[in-house]
């Protein structure tokens, strides 16, 4: 059976390196990214894959039902890699609904999309992709096993680990062959600069303030985003039915540290004195309920499915450095919002 997948938020950060890779990867499969283009879904993300011919994007809002099933029927979708999302911490704090809405509700409707239109489940997967975060917040030791209970602090990570709930339910209920994967902190290009490594070489480039929250103490798992996609490409072709899977870079840094190396590079690479842009370094109010640790433990996936990051974070940092550098307009664009009057004007 020809293999039509769906890819949802394939415009975002992780989605575009995972439509990419799929669409040169498997000629054979036909890849349709399916994403509304929020301010953090961007075409420009997907340039090289542009008018491959087995590639096909459909401007369409997960929390439309009837757009949802129209897809389905028009491209034969065959099965589903689920990445669209609100994605922000901080705006959950400020928006929560909005994250109910698209995390929670939006991935009840591809669900029920994928739930009605097939009919032999056995021959189709159903991949939900989510985050370390449903697990909640780590002292100093120990790590996220996919045995970890769920203890959501955000109204981020309340709306995945509600929406990982969803994904397992239907999987016990109706029977729906469906996999979930848990990864820790992605960076790498085609990151909206809200997150913290973006904003941080944007603002050092424009010789802006550096907000650390609290003191900086806060602890993430960082991974490069294409080590990701191989992963989720791994997962998708051998991932077994009802599993859950954690991925995640081994590679743990507190805030504060990730910011002055940020630092130190862009001194380097821009040619200024050594010292130049950590006097930006701003420590502001910390974020509400602010978890303190994240740390995956990512044995399983390593020893059942044989995946392991190959990047080297000191490398995916300068790779990631360079990008930004080099994509000035990129950056330009997403943070002035040109791209969205754009795409509003053309889509
Ligand atoms: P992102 O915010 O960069 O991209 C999200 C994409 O989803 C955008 O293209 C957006 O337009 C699209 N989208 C949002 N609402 C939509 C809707 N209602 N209908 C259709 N499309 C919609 O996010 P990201 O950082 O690439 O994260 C992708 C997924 O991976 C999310 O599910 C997130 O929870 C998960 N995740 C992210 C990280 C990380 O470090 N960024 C880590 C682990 C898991
Ligand atoms: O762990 C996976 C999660 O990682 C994903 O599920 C989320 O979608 C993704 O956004 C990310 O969440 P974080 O909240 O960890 O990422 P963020 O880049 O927002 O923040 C990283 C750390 O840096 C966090 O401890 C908060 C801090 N921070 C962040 C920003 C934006 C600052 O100190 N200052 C900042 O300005």
């Amino acid at each position: 059976m020809k293999k039509n997948i769906l890819i949802t938020g394939g415009a975002g950060f992780i989605g575009s390196h995972v439509v990419a890779l799929f669409v040169k990867n498997y000629p054979d499969y036909h890849i349709v990214n399916l994403d509304v283009l929020t301010y953090a879904g961007n075409l420009e993300n997907l340039k090289e894959i542009e008018g491959a011919s087995n590639y096909t994007f459909e401007k369409v809002d997960i929390l439309d039902e009837s757009e949802l099933n129209q897809v389905f029927e028009k491209h034969d979708i065959t099965d589903v890699i689920h990445l669209a999302a609100e994605s922000h911490v901080d705006r959950s704090i400020s928006d929560p609904l909005a994250f109910v809405r698209t995390n929670v509700i939006g991935t009840v409707n591809l669900l029920n999309a994928a739930k009605s239109y097939w009919k032999d489940y056995e021959k189709h997967l159903f991949y939900h992709i989510s985050t370390d975060e449903v697990y909640g917040s780590l002292d100093d030791g120990g790590f996220f096993l996919e045995t970890t209970p769920y203890d959501p602090q955000s109204p981020y990570s309340a709306s995945k680990a509600s929406s990982d709930h969803f994904v397992r339910a239907y999987n016990n209920t109706y029977k729906l062959r469906t996999v979930i994967s848990n990864c820790s902190n992605n960076y790498g290009p085609n990151q909206f600069p809200e997150k913290l490594i973006p904003l941080c070489i944007n603002n050092i480039k424009n010789n802006k303030a550096l907000p650390v929250y609290g003191k900086g103490e806060n602890i993430r798992d960082w991974l490069y985003v294409v080590d990701h996609a191989r992963a989720i490409d791994v997962v998708f072709h051998s991932g077994k039915n009802g599993e859950t899977y954690n991925i995640g870079g081994f590679n743990e840094w507190k805030n504060i540290d990730i910011v002055r190396t940020l630092c130190k590079i862009m001194d380097r690479k821009l040619g200024r004195e050594e010292g130049t842009s950590e006097k930006l370094i701003t420590f502001v109010k910390d974020r509400a309920g602010h978890d303190h640790r994240y740390a995956i433990d990512a044995s399983k996936i390593q020893q059942e499915l044989g995946w392991e990051p190959s990047l080297q974070f000191e490398e995916g940092i300068e790779k990631t450095v360079d990008w930004y550098l080099g994509n000035e307009a990129w950056l330009e664009n997403v943070t002035s919002g040109n791209y969205q009057k754009y795409y509003e004007e053309h889509y």
